[in-house]
């Protein structure tokens, strides 16, 4: 996501900024910016451009044109607004007092703003950041309070989660930073002090590192870093010496891209049920989509390529179910040629992380000349389908790097979720009571999901054995099913193994019979309704010589009567337990990848983003 860099010391600023904000490009941004200041002047220069940070480079010569000893620097991906230059860091407080840059997402950023708004606040960009700089300008101000007061009480309004690292106008030389929930580190030298969103970003100044924790602020000035929690007390830490290489170092210590986006989705998950979870209801105003028009659906289309289609694969079961409305869903390559019969009173759904797939937007387009409304769901703020479609439903995922999808995967889970939630409480398939323990399962996946993760080695050793596998079988039914799929496409995208998914009871019509000794099969099954059934294809499949590994939430303990090797995730509402599912399957495709050496994060003939058809 957004890159967050600070200096204050002896040196230029600006150079040291930029040079912080190359080490993270790889987090992904579409804008960059810096605020520096001098101790002799009291005002902050402030230089923004929209696209790469080469464009912030030329327009600073280098940094040169912006002398300074103290600043902060930003490269944005956008959340909140398009990657314009309003939209980009840093972001001034309305009288220029409060400079600050931020990463995360402000969940109640519109009812602080309108508080802000009444105090005649004035705005200048979309972001959550102005909202949040502003806030704290207010209570420096209101109360005549010191900083580390004005920032606690921000914080103590803020919902969601923010690195933020601000400058006041009246203290020269300072930077004071504050956290919750999204990465920050503090590195110091002799004579100047950094705040990073990652360490690469200061690791060739000081690999001395203070990790600043949850709610707690900081004050950096050159050579000195104190911390303080919400209360004011000043907290003691112990310095820490980085000691990987620059390049470990990009992947926060994960060997790859895809392992960190892989932990990353608790975060992910996290970040997008609060953009769509206000007050323990769901709250798709951000969308624009209406109850009246939610009513009067008749059918669903679902629409999407690759993971995006088995997201929609597994939004069938769960709308049909929970909203009681026929979905259909389609391979976006075959919907926009085969004439769809669209029914009236339908919604087109695009599901796409980099909102470019050729495809899907294709489909997309081909829905809209139909006079048909189109609700994308996309991670990339300001991409062609998020500025085409009609409603827009974001994905709170943050870049992904690696080409094979995880953590974006898993958000498009949760719109589909809360969607389905919705639709069946304006239709009135759900009640108000069911809504709300629904939203309360939501609400513990992020931690659920943390579970699963605590569990990788099993899945690493089981890895390790069936590398060699030739050919790998995923089946399940119903949710089970659209696991498999994604599961299957996981394996063979970063192992290169040859396996497939089948609804299980279609196996014995053909595929049963490539099923040889030792050929793996992985029975997905969390639909407890479901489960002898899968079973059952399972016993069939055993006959013939597989051996088999199940998934299932813990509990269903007999399945190891029949399973040579079980995978346990945390009970959770059927519907979406997949969540959770999918998780061990991801990790198997990426440790069965790695056993083999294969380049997991770019795998053969693989691109991340698609825009030829
Ligand atoms: C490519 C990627 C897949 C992705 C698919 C759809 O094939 O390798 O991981 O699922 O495109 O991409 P989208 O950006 O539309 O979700």
């Amino acid at each position: 996501m957004c890159g967050i860099v600070g200096y204050t010391g002896n040196e230029n600023a600006a150079p040291i900024l930029l040079a912080g904000l190359t080490k993270l490009e790889y987090r992904g941004y579409d804008s960059a910016g810096i605020a520096v200041r001098d101790l002799s002047r009291d005002d902050v220069a402030v230089v923004k451009s929209p696209g790469r940070l080469l464009n912030l480079i030329q327009k600073t010569d280098n940094g040169a044109s912006v002398p300074g000893t103290c600043g902060v620097g930003h490269t944005r991906w956008a959340t909140h607004g398009e990657p314009t230059e309003t939209n980009a860091h840093p972001h001034s407080s309305a009288d220029d007092d409060v400079v600050g840059v931020h990463n995360g997402i402000i969940e109640n950023y519109q009812e602080l703003k309108e508080k802000l708004l009444r105090h005649g606040y004035v705005f200048h960009s979309e972001t959550d950041t102005e909202v949040a700089v502003n806030l704290v300008d207010y209570y420096y101000k209101k109360y005549k309070i010191g900083p580390i007061d004005a920032i606690a009480k921000a914080m103590v309004r803020i919902r969601g989660s923010y690195a933020l690292a601000l400058m006041f106008r009246d203290l020269p030389g300072e930077i004071w930073v504050a956290r919750k929930d999204s990465p920050m580190v503090i590195g110091v030298t002799e004579n100047s002090a950094f705040v990073a969103s990652d360490v690469p970003a200061i690791l060739s100044y000081t690999r001395q590192v203070y990790y600043i924790d949850n709610l707690e602020m900081a004050r950096l000035t050159p050579g000195h870093v104190s911390f303080f929690n919400l209360d004011g007390d000043e907290v003691f830490k112990d310095l820490t010496e980085i000691t990987w290489d620059a390049e470990a170092a990009e992947k926060g210590g994960f060997e790859h891209f895809m392992l960190k986006e892989i932990h990353e989705q608790p975060r992910a998950v996290r970040d997008t049920l609060g953009s769509y979870i206000r007050e323990g209801a769901v709250d798709l105003s951000a969308t624009g989509l209406t109850e009246e028009l939610l009513r009067s659906l008749e059918r669903i289309y679902i629409i999407g390529c690759g993971s995006a289609y088995h997201v929609g694969v597994s939004a069938k079961y769960v709308l049909e179910d929970m909203a009681d409305i026929p979905v259909e869903v389609d391979l976006a390559s075959e919907f926009r040629y085969r004439d769809p019969k669209i029914v009236k009173n339908s919604l087109v759904v695009v599901i796409s992380q980099s909102g470019e797939t050729a495809d899907t937007l294709a489909a997309l387009r081909l829905a809209k000349e139909r006079g048909v409304p189109v609700l994308g769901i996309v991670n990339v703020v300001g991409s062609t389908i998020a500025r085409e479609c009609d409603y827009c439903m974001y994905t709170y995922a943050g870049p992904e790097i690696a080409v094979a999808t995880t953590k974006a995967y898993s958000a498009q889970l949760i719109n589909v979720y809360a969607l389905a939630i919705e639709l069946g409480r304006v239709r009135g398939v759900i009640t108000e009571d069911r809504c709300g323990e629904l939203i309360s399962e939501l609400n513990a996946l992020p931690d659920k999901m943390a579970k699963v993760l605590e569990n990788k080695e099993r899945i690493q050793w089981f890895a390790a054995k069936y590398a060699n596998a030739r050919d790998i079988f995923f089946i399940g039914r119903g949710v089970d099913h659209a696991i498999s799929l994604e599961g299957s496409l996981k394996m063979k995208e970063i192992s290169y193994i040859h396996s497939e998914a089948y609804a299980a009871g279609e196996l014995k019509h053909g595929t049963i019979s490539l099923i040889e000794d030792g050929t793996l099969v992985i029975g997905v099954l969390t639909q407890n309704e479901l489960l002898e059934k899968t079973v059952s294809n399972m016993v069939e499949c055993k006959a013939r010589g597989a051996y088999l590994m199940g998934l299932t939430s813990y509990g269903n303990y007999n399945i190891e009567d029949t399973a040579n090797f079980t995978i346990y995730v945390p009970k959770a509402e059927r519907h979406f337990i997949g969540s959770l599912a999918i998780i061990p399957l991801q990790l198997l495709g990426y440790y069965t990848g790695v056993a083999k050496g294969v380049d997991v994060d770019k795998p053969r003939n693989l691109a991340k983003s698609v825009t030829v058809e």
